[in-house]
């Protein structure tokens, strides 16, 4: 093959092209992200949380022993479910057991009242690893100690017992090592997996969490914020319980510690395709008279991240240790929606009002859902009309459909919204399926003028918990399992670049299959000055490239990573190395291989 690469011919992309989709499914945020070890710590789990079909999904589940579930005088009314103990004890097995670490501290919290009790962790064959006796008053306190363990162990759990009457609430367990070490914070191993691919930007709470499947179960931010009892937990829409602990705030100083931009998706006034709570056939929204209420919660969001403390809602987050603005620029108005009247009118009214408050945000539209057959035509009239800047699309599919489909945007009209493709996988975790998304993020790098921004979806899973795959990183309690597809988020993200520099491919074989699975993408970053050829080849025979750069003026040395293996692999990784640029290339590209070149300019 030969490649050219035309130093002058060459256009500006996005700098933040690639970033994260977070969204709270496959356990990513409560036994997954979120660093707390305690399952159903308030009692609030319901059996409403898996719509009734698992009768033990209620206010004891992952609770055992003897207690009753009382209601009267609670914590907070938001978290109106506790724990009466009579002379007994009650444990707590967490998300699969408790994993410890020997030597590592724990925050161990609990709200309690009443008698002395005692609190042990204890591993899987019986042994004591610690414990310690807390005192509580007669009224709700929150009591705190460290718990440290000489063990590490995988499946531990947490016991309370007491010899006289104690009630307990949000019984926690935190490992004191969070990402960045923050207090109520994230699991450090998963994090930093994240902060290794060097996102640009994170989307959350979803995905459909943000719209959930009926009025009543839309995200809503406010509910998230505060001390953690007086959050409202509620029902997840994959089926499971969330308990708020990872609420916006969370999110905000992740993006922050990730060096990420946030990028909040809000539901538009809309649940999942219109839907209601357990009704079907009727459209629904927030009724239009609740609606300036909704609207005034996304303008409070806002207010929320950026506002001076003196703001009511700049002072909330100033309350919660952030008294420096969280510098949201972008704002996400609805997900996937069904395009109906309904959504129209809810959708129109939220857009304009933040357009005339807040003209420095940058508003997400969504275009809608895109099958097979579809189009996302009705939705684009609608962003085009209200002069959105940008617009969010989405499509799972094949490995083929991207190899065939590279010339996705070639067409689209550049003076139009630009694209932030907030969804995408080839549904599979097989070095074939990455390589696809290799290849298309080539095109996706070619058309860096009009997608400003993609992320892959979903991001996390935890094994034993899934309800949806494929995902970019598995995870069980003490391990992180990125899956191939993730290396090339990773190799992309840390190879960005400012500039697409115009390249051209000459095959001896002029057949058209061929061409289609060779991509070559060549971007320079502004900040280092860099050049970054990054080549796909899902040939299965290897090429030799021969690389003209005369038009261009590189050090001598360069980069080299390979990212090879078989179709059918799970396990390949990429490597790198030094080497000179004249042997990178014309140095053979494995049959099936993602290579990324790394030069400095002079
Ligand atoms: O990523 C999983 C789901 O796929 C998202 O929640 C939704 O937006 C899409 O349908």
């Amino acid at each position: 093959a030969q490649i050219s690469i035309d130093g002058k011919n060459s256009k500006k992309i996005s700098n933040m092209l690639t970033g994260m989709f977070f969204e709270d499914i496959n356990y990513a945020a409560d036994g997954g992200l979120y660093a707390e070890l305690i399952q159903n710590r308030d009692f609030e789990y319901s059996l409403h949380d898996k719509k009734g079909s698992d009768k033990n999904w209620n206010e004891t589940m992952a609770w055992s022993g003897n207690f009753k579930v009382e209601k009267a005088n609670p914590i907070h009314p938001n978290n109106s479910h506790y724990a009466l103990l009579t002379k007994s004890k009650i444990s707590n097995s967490g998300f699969d057991g408790i994993p410890l670490k020997a030597n590592e501290k724990y925050d161990f919290s609990v709200f309690a009242k009443g008698a002395i009790f005692t609190v042990k962790l204890i591993g899987s064959n019986g042994e004591t690893l610690v414990e310690a006796t807390l005192k509580p008053n007669t009224s709700w306190k929150k009591i705190t100690v460290v718990l440290k363990v000489a063990k590490t162990v995988s499946d531990a759990h947490l016991e309370i017992s007491s010899d006289g009457e104690v009630a307990v609430d949000m019984v926690s367990l935190f490992p004191q090592k969070t990402f960045k070490n923050h207090k109520n914070g994230l699991r450090a191993d998963l994090a930093e997996t994240i902060a290794d691919m060097h996102p640009k930007f994170v989307r959350f709470p979803g995905g459909c969490v943000a719209h959930g499947d009926g009025i009543g179960n839309i995200y809503r931010w406010k509910n998230t914020i505060g001390p953690l009892e007086s959050r409202t937990p509620m029902r997840n829409i994959w089926g499971y319980h969330q308990s708020l602990g990872l609420g916006y705030f969370e999110y905000f100083q992740f993006c922050e510690d990730l060096g990420a931009l946030p990028v909040p998706v809000l539901a538009a006034g809309v649940p999942c395709q219109n839907s209601s709570d357990g009704g079907a056939g009727q459209q629904f929204g927030i009724p239009m008279e609740d609606m300036d209420e909704y609207v005034q919660d996304v303008l409070d969001l806002i207010e929320y991240a950026n506002g001076p403390v003196t703001s009511v809602w700049g002072k909330k987050r100033a309350e919660a240790g952030h008294p420096k603005p969280f510098n949201l620029k972008y704002v996400g108005i609805g997900n996937e929606d069904l395009i109906s009247d309904v959504f129209e009118e809810r959708y129109r009214m939220i857009v304009k009002a933040v357009q005339k408050k807040y003209p420095e945000i940058t508003i997400i539209g969504t275009v809608g859902p895109f099958f097979e057959g579809t189009d996302y035509n009705e939705g684009w009239a609608i962003a085009n009309d209200l002069k959105l800047p940008i617009v969010d699309e989405h499509y799972y599919q094949s490995p083929g459909w991207f190899i065939n489909n590279q010339n996705f945007y070639d067409s689209y009209d550049r003076s139009e919204s630009k694209v932030y493709l907030g969804e995408y996988a080839s549904r599979g975790n097989k070095f074939y399926n990455a390589l696809a998304e290799a290849l298309y993020l080539t095109a996706i790098e070619r058309n860096g003028d009009v997608v400003t921004m993609a992320s892959y979806a979903p991001l996390l899973a935890r094994e034993k918990h899934t309800q949806w795959n494929p995902d970019l990183i598995y995870f069980t309690g003490n391990e992180v399992k990125p899956t191939v597809n993730y290396f090339v988020q990773k190799l992309y993200g840390q190879n960005p670049g400012d500039i697409y520099l115009q390249s051209k491919i000459k095959l001896s074989d002029a057949n058209n299959e061929v061409h289609k699975r060779i991509g070559v993408s060549v971007v320079q970053d502004n900040a280092s000055g860099d050049l970054i050829v990054k080549l796909v080849n899902m040939l299965p025979v290897a090429v030799i490239p021969s690389i003209d750069v005369s038009n261009l003026t590189t050090t001598e040395k360069a980069n080299y990573t390979t990212f090879s293996g078989t179709p059918e692999s799970t396990t390949a990784r990429p490597i790198s190395h030094t080497i000179t640029v004249t042997a990178a290339f014309s140095k053979e590209l494995p049959a099936y291989s993602f290579t990324v070149i790394r030069m400095k300019t002079k």
